[in-house]
Formats: structure tokens, C-alpha cells, sequence
């Protein structure tokens, strides 16, 4: 039975990753029924909608989703985004997102950490609104959102012979929400002792991510903090061009690079594909085809211990050849 995946490129190098994607999964020995589906700012352009009806319902009824980036331009004042869209109404509650060393220079040592971004709310809720010359923003933390994402992030742990998970929040401060999801998630990890526990405050963590990276196991933490975080522990192995991610809920995934849509590289045979290819891998986890997942994660690893290497990171390789490289090592 083949599955059925939702493909999306969205704008800018999200065209040039998900080409590059697709053509990796061709050589995966599975089958794939593929549906195509329009977001993003071309989108918008076109149908005045970023986000089609159509869309959501395509991903929906899809096993999973391949997701390439779109643009959000911050100057169309009720403009949605298209993938923030996406994870609250499919209720994708968690954002996995890995920071693993890989073999080429520009990456530190011994780097090994999932961020578990919670994926439906926080300062991304969506509501806001002026008065008298006053924007607010209202950050919506739920006891429900906290738990869940707590307890998929414990199991995880446990499943995956993790041995810590730090709680980053902010609850010095924001004393009500971060207050809430600290106490929902030490109250989940109460039935998972043989997992330590610890506590760090975000700004505190943004630092020991460069100071002592390698220390850090599981993370867990509310929506615009671990965007933010993610950004900046990707930069530690290789930066943007190399970082998967998975916006995971109960019946489907979105299968995306954390990048967005890098519009000045566009079409240009300059992006590099890894992450794409690391977020194919993760859906083919997802898909329950682990051994297929490793296939390509065995390859990536393979190909830059071989010195191959796209601009970014130093190297010369474009998208297409650098593709080519990884295809040839496929096992
Ligand atoms: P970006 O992630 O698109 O690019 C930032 C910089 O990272 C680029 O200028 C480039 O130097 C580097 N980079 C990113 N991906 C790369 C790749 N695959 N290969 C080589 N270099 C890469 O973030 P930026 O410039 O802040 O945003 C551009 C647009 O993307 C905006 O409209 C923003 O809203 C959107 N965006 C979309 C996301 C998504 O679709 N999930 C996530 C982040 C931003
Ligand atoms: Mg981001």
C-alpha cells in the first residue's frame, strides 16, 4: 500500500528543497501517492489566501505531509501564516526538532538535542489587537497543550533511552502562563523518575546553548521560545541549511525544514537540501519506515564525512549535485 503524502514547496528555495526531496524519495524503495497542494505567499498572490480550504484538508487526509517554506511578508498588517495555520488547525501539538553533530568542520562535537517545541499556542495564538496606541498580544498557555506536549516528550525520552529533560521557561516573569506549563510538565515527569528533571530559564538557556551545548538532552518548551532556540542550536552543527523538523499530532505529521523561504536564493541551485532530506527521513519515521529513515540519515552522514559540501558550509557543491551525492550513497 502506498502512502499518501501531501506535498507542498510554498515560495522561494521551498521549490528548490522539496525538487530535491522528491527526487531523494524516488530512490527510497517504498511507494508514495502523492497530492500537491498549494500555501504560502505565491499562493496568497494568486487566490488571496495563503492558506486554501483545500489545503488544510489536503494535509488533513494525508498520512503526512512534505512541507518546503513559505514567505510571510510582515508588511500585509492581516496577513496568516501559512504554516503556523497549518499546526494549530490540524492540532500538530508538538514541533520536533533535532540538533545532532555532523561530519564537517563548520559543526561542534558530541551535539546531540531534541527541542520539543510546543506547536498550537503561546505568543502564536494569533491574538492581537491595538488600542489606543497600544498593540497587545495574548499568549495562551492551556494545561491541556502543556500535558500533552509533556507527556509525548517524556515517552519519547523513555522510548529513546534519553536521560534528561530541561524545562525552559520564563516563570520568574511570566509568572501565570510559563507558571502553568512548569508546573503541568514537573507534574507529568513525577511517573518518570528514571528520567532527570531539570529546570532552565530561557535567557539563561540561549547562553549555555554556546557555553555547553553537549550537555543538553531533551528540551522542552513553549512555542515562540523554542522557535527561537531552535534557531540558534541549529547554527551550532551547521546552521539552517541542515535542520529537520516534525510538526506531529494524533492522525498526521508536517515534514519540514526549520528554514523558511530564503527568497535571495531562490531558484538558484544555491540551497542546501539537507534539511529537507533529514525532515523526509523523519516522516518516513513517522510512516513506521524507520529502516528507510536511517537509509538516508547513513547517506547524509556519509557524504559529508567524504567532503562533499554545499556553499553554506563552506563547500562548492549546488542543490542538484550535492543530491546527486547523496543518492550515489544511498545503501
Ligand atoms: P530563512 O530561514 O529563509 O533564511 C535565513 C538565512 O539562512 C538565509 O538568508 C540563508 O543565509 C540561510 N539559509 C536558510 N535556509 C538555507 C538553505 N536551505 N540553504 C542555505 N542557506 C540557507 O529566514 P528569513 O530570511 O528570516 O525569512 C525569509 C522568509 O521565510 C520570511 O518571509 C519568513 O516569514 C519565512 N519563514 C518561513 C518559515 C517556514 O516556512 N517554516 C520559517 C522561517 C521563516
Ligand atoms: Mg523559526
Amino acid at each position: 500500500m502506498a502512502y499518501k503524502i501531501c506535498v507542498i514547496r510554498g515560495d522561494g528555495i521551498g521549490n528548490d528543497v522539496i525538487d530535491a526531496g522528491l527526487k531523494l524519495l524516488s530512490h527510497i524503495d517504498i511507494d508514495f501517492d502523492y497530492t500537491y497542494a498549494e500555501a504560502g505567499y505565491e499562493c496568497y498572490l494568486k487566490n488571496g489566501t495563503s492558506i486554501p480550504q483545500k489545503t488544510i484538508e489536503a494535509c488533513r487526509n494525508a498520512d503526512a505531509t512534505f512541507f518546503g517554506a513559505v514567505s510571510s511578508p510582515p508588511d500585509i498588517v492581516d496577513y496568516k501564516s501559512a504554516i503556523v495555520t497549518l499546526r494549530k488547525e490540524l492540532d500538530l501539538f508538538v514541533n520536533i526538532r533535532p540538533i545532532r553533530s555532523l561530519p564537517i568542520e563548520i559543526s561542534r562535537p558530541n551535539i546531540d538535542i531534541v527541542i520539543m517545541r510546543e506547536n498550537t499556542e503561546g505568543m502564536y495564538k494569533g491574538i492581537e489587537r491595538e488600542e489606543n496606541g497600544v498593540a497587545i498580544a495574548e499568549r495562551h498557555i492551556s494545561e491541556k497543550a502543556s500535558r500533552r506536549l509533556a507527556e509525548f516528550t517524556y515517552k519519547y525520552a523513555r522510548d529513546n533511552k534519553r536521560k534528561r529533560v530541561t524545562i525552559v521557561h520564563k516563570a520568574n516573569v511570566l509568572r501565570k502562563t510559563c507558571g502553568l506549563f512548569r508546573r503541568t510538565v514537573l507534574d507529568v515527569s513525577k511517573k518518570y523518575l528514571d528520567i532527570e528533571t531539570e529546570e532552565v530559564i530561557v535567557d539563561a538557556m540561549a547562553m549555555r546553548l554556546i557555553k555547553e551545548p553537549e550537555r543538553f538532552d531533551v528540551v522542552i518548551t513553549t512555542n515562540l521560545f523554542g522557535d527561537i532556540l531552535s534557531d540558534e542550536a541549529s547554527q551550532l552543527v551547521g546552521g539552517l541549511g541542515i535542520s529537520p523538523s516534525g510538526n506531529i499530532g494524533e492522525k498526521t505529521g508536517i515534514f519540514e525544514p526549520v528554514h523558511g523561504s530564503a527568497p535571495k536564493y531562490a531558484g538558484k541551485d544555491i540551497a542546501n537540501p539537507t534539511a529537507t532530506f533529514l525532515s523526509a527521513a523523519m516522516m518516513l519515521d513517522f510512516l513506521g519506515e524507520r529502516m528507510e529513515g536511517d537509509r538516508i540519515r547513513d547517506s547524509v552522514f556519509k557524504t559529508f564525512s567524504d567532503g562533499n559540501k554545499t556553499k553554506d558550509l563552506g563547500g562548492n557543491l549546488g542543490t542538484l549535485a550535492f543530491t546527486e551525492a547523496i543518492i550515489n550513497n544511498l545503501k
